[in-house]
């Protein structure tokens, strides 16, 4: 790869990914690109352009030249893929949303025929789940896959990633306890809508997969259990509680910053643990990217394009915690 560029480069997942890149990929060209780059801290090795992924004139003339997009923004995606593949340029995505995903796989003929390759589940959730389930499954033989996502309140989550946690709440019903490893151990997780668990099913060929979250301190754990209440929902829907709740949300940090995702498929067990998701969902995407030219044309999930082992043992290496028998 001569040049990726990182849409919503300079993000919480943008930042951490371009500096994995940089490492990664010492010999290529790393852009970093957003609407503002004047809000930009700088990101050591890597280029900085401006760039209104919804302007589609604005985008054609940032591929000019690029040979990899990773995207790290929620927009209209599945036209910014579009732009990529019609072009030949591959495409990389850590969208969680699953109409963003599902849009985007309709893209599969597109991407064969100019010969392009689209990786989508990039990142922790989806990403690391994503091989984990399919770890648990193939050993198991099991149908039905339940995943347990804990997540750091303290860590700095960017805004577009806490105002998709808002627009999760309350959207599905059911909590069930999954065991986390040390020092969490057991927690309920409540069913949240992480696009694994609606693409794990086609690709693996389940009958069901829930994805479940709980937060590190079980006191907003609770809270977000309290928050998927229909009354409560309908108050946090309203633009102004919104607006008040997504800036203390993005300033004010109440617990630690690590996270831990376990996955359960029949009798086998898997986890993956350590401190700031981010990072682990940014050095997921490059690490994707460097594999680039080891893939086949088209588009497809993680759990697809690499072997689960080798690919989270080698994630493991950056200071993660990685148990495939727990
Ligand atoms: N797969 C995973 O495990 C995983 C983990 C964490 C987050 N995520 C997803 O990653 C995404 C980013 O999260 P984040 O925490 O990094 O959010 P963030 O810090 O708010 O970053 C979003 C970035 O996108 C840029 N952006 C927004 N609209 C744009 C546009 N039209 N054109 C170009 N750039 C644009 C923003 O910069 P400007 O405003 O200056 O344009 C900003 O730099 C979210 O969709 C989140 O759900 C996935």
């Amino acid at each position: 790869m001569n040049t990726i560029l990182v849409l919503g480069g300079y993000g919480a997942v943008g930042r951490e990914a371009a500096t994995a890149l940089v490492s990664h990929l010492p010999d290529a060209k790393v852009i970093v690109a957003g609407r503002d780059p004047r809000k930009a801290r700088p990101v050591s090795g890597t280029g900085l352009m401006r760039v209104d992924a919804a302007d589609p004139a604005d985008l054609a003339r940032a591929l000019d030249g690029v040979d990899a997009v990773l995207m790290c923004a929620e927009l209209d995606n599945a036209r910014v893929a579009r732009a990529c593949l019609e072009r030949g340029v591959h495409y990389l995505d850590v969208s969680a949303s699953h109409h963003v995903l599902a849009g985007i796989e309709e893209l599969d003929d597109l991407a064969r025929k100019n010969a392009a390759t689209a990786v989508l589940s990039v990142g922790l959730v989806p990403g690391v789940t994503n091989l984990l389930a399919r770890h648990c499954v193939e050993r198991s033989g099991a149908r039905d896959v339940r995943v347990g996502v804990l997540l750091g309140a303290g860590e700095q989550h960017g805004p577009a990633a806490v105002s998709w946690t808002l627009d999760g709440l309350g959207a599905l019903s059911g909590s069930w306890p999954m065991p986390f490893p040390a020092p969490y151990g057991r927690r309920a997780v409540h069913r949240f809508p992480f696009s694994d668990q609606y693409t794990l099913p086609a690709t693996l060929g389940l009958d069901s997969a829930q994805t479940g979250l709980c937060l590190d301190s079980r006191l907003t754990t609770a809270l977000l259990a309290a928050a998927r209440l229909p009354a409560v929902a309908r108050l946090l829907s309203r633009p102004q509680v919104r607006d008040v709740l997504l800036t203390a949300l993005t300033k004010v940090h109440v617990g630690g910053d690590g996270f831990a995702v376990t996955v359960r498929a029949g009798g086998a067990r898997a986890s993956f643990s350590g401190r700031r998701q981010s990072r682990a969902t940014g050095l997921t995407a490059a690490m994707l990217v460097a594999r680039l030219p080891t893939m086949a044309p088209g588009v497809g999930h993680i759990e697809q394009v690499v072997e689960p082992v080798p690919f989270l043992t080698e994630l493991a290496e950056n200071g993660f915690t990685l148990d495939l028998d727990t």
